[in-house]
């Protein structure tokens, strides 16, 4: 039996363990939200998708920012890493005026702080990706917040600290999924401080559940864009006329097979690995 350690807390996809004072697990689910409601059905291999991204970007971005990565397990969907004091904020990074940002540009002419110009469309490209702070609510939706807000919680200081080290792993994955016709359209990090102070990427990274993924070949600014992922899902559950309250529909299965096909395409063209073969090996994402 492979150490589990004690359970500490279930986030809406993750289970997670302490494994001792300074390892956690990170078990990630099936479960899939959408509009924020976990669905009673579950996407097999999901869980998997999301553990073998995330480690893939945590290898190749550990010379930008230090993460917590310290092992993927055999079953492809346990993730050993550092136990962090997480930041209370979420770091969001935006190259593509979408979902809140969208919102928030159409309400004020400005997202976080930033005032953009006039005359943008919804889903248009940024001149530069932004960095737009939001705070982690324990229940319901994320808040944005300003650069101020963000100070008075975690610090002007480390504020600037966490702004660079998202801008410069957006920018490197942002590019990186360009060339394999994937726009990461935005992105969320979370990060933790270490024993010593430092700041280190934590949670997941560049995953369909934490970023926006549009194909590139679709791209047409002026609507909103379809995703890669949850949007097949979104389809299905409108199409019900869900009120988007809990409980949420239970899924068909084509919609299953379909929404796990999407999950796994998105890995493969990211990756350029196959997904059987990540299941056959996991630590394989390592390299
Ligand atoms: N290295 C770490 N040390 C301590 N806590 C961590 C670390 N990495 C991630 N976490 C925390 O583990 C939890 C991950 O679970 P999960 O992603 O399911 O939760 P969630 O963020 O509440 O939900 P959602 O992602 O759907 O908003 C988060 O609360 C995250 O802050
Ligand atoms: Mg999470």
């Amino acid at each position: 039996m492979p150490e589990v350690g004690t359970h500490v807390g279930s986030g809406k996809v993750r289970e997670l363990y302490a494994l001792d004072g300074d390892r956690l697990l990170l078990v990630a689910s099936d479960r899939i939200s959408t509009f924020d409601v976990v669905l009673p059905t579950e996407i097999p291999d999901k869980g998997r998708v999301l553990t073998g991204l995330s480690a893939f970007w945590f290898v190749r971005t550990g010379d930008l920012c230090a993460n917590h990565l310290l092992a993927v397990r055999p079953d492809g969907r346990s993730l050993e890493c550092r136990r962090l004091k997480m930041l209370p904020i979420e770091c969001v990074v935006r190259g593509y005026l979408a979902g809140s940002g969208w919102k928030d540009y159409q309400a004020s002419g400005e997202v976080c702080g930033h005032a953009l110009p006039e005359g943008l469309r919804e889903s248009d490209r940024l001149a530069t990706p932004i960095f737009t702070p939001a705070t982690k609510a324990e229940t319901g939706h994320d808040e944005n917040i300003t650069r101020e807000q963000a100070s008075g919680l975690i610090g002007v200081e480390r504020v600037a600290e966490v702004e660079a080290a998202s801008l410069a792993l957006y920018r490197f994955a942002s590019d990186y999924a360009a060339e394999r016709g994937i726009i990461i359209a935005d992105t969320k990090f979370e990060f933790g401080i270490d024993e010593e102070g430092r700041l280190v990427l934590a949670d997941e990274a560049f995953t369909p559940d934490s970023s926006r993924f549009w194909p590139a070949d679709s791209y047409a600014p002026g609507a909103a864009q379809p995703s890669f992922d949850k949007q097949f899902v979104r389809d299905y559950c409108e199409s019900l006329g869900w009120d988007k309250t809990d409980p949420g529909p239970e899924l068909p299965e084509d919609v299953v097979a379909g929404t796990r096909a999407r999950y796994v395409e998105a890995f493969e063209r990211l990756t350029e690995r196959s997904f059987d073969a990540y299941l056959d090996e996991p630590e394989s994402v390592l390299r």
